[in-house]
């Protein structure tokens, strides 16, 4: 008996600790996303930056351009026109335009997928990342990275941090991260929907119930029901 329990005690305390482990940071604490995920225009413009800066390197091939055009509130004009910049027909998943043999020559490795990176990572790794590239000539590209030490991704948004206050830099990047986290599970949106409905109904059922127990009690308390034997 005692032998299950010190087993049961390391299997918890284990699963805790990986529950807990936060990605590798290099050591440095993340910054906090605060992401929306029911804030559409955050999301939408996410999506404009993602297909911009990112989509070129980048796929995130568990998506479908038309779904995510449904999904975010955009027109099917709107999909094509600000969205749509490595494909043709508005039913085709989210692939980047660079060949693997490129990019291996390129950047030393492939760009990763990132239809999954919100969940693996996590957001606040994603947002941390994009505002931690800093000027180092040793590297290839010039630019190395706070928590992703020797990275081998350009800082392809220093532009955008030239140009735009601190406040508006940090907004741009957490549309990116908030479109990133929608990626990794777009039926959240459809389950925080979902989930007003259940509360909804689970309340006016309350009410219900709450006189059908007021109505069977009032037998009860007053002995009715024993008048009747
Ligand atoms: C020029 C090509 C290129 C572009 C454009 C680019 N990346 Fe990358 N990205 C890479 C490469 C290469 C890596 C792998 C870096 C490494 O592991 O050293 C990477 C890694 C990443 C990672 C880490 C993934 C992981 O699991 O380790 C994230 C997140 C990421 N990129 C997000 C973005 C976002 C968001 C954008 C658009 C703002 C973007 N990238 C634009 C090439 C690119």
């Amino acid at each position: 008996m005692k032998k299950i329990s010190s087993t049961t005690v390391l299997i918890l305390a284990s699963l805790l600790v990986s529950f807990n482990a936060p990605a590798s940071n290099n050591g440095i604490r993340l910054d906090s996303a605060n992401t929306d995920i029911n804030n559409q225009k955050s999301l939408q413009n996410g999506a404009k930056l993602f297909m911009n800066y990112c989509s070129g390197c980048h796929s995130i091939s568990f998506m479908r351009y038309n779904r995510i055009g449904k999904d975010l509130g955009f027109s099917n004009a709107d999909v094509e026109k600000h969205l749509m910049f490595n494909a043709n027909k508005i039913g085709e998943r989210v692939i980047s335009s660079m060949s693997k043999t490129g990019a291996v020559k390129w950047f030393g490795l492939s760009p990763p997928d990132l239809s999954l990176v919100a969940r693996s990572k996590g957001t606040d790794w994603i947002y941390t990342y994009l505002r931690s590239f800093y000027k180092d000539k040793s590297r290839p590209f010039g630019v190395n990275n706070k928590i992703l030490q020797n990275v081998s991704m350009p800082d392809v948004l220093w532009e955008l941090k030239q140009n735009k206050s601190s406040a508006d830099f940090d907004q741009t990047v957490r549309d990116i991260t908030n479109f990133l986290d929608y990626v990794g599970e777009p039926a959240k949106l459809v389950r925080f929907q979902l989930g007003y409905k259940v509360l909804g109904f689970l309340s006016i059922l309350l009410v219900f119930s709450y006189l059908l127990k007021k109505e069977y009690w009032k037998d009860v308390k007053y002995g009715k029901w024993r008048a009747k034997d």
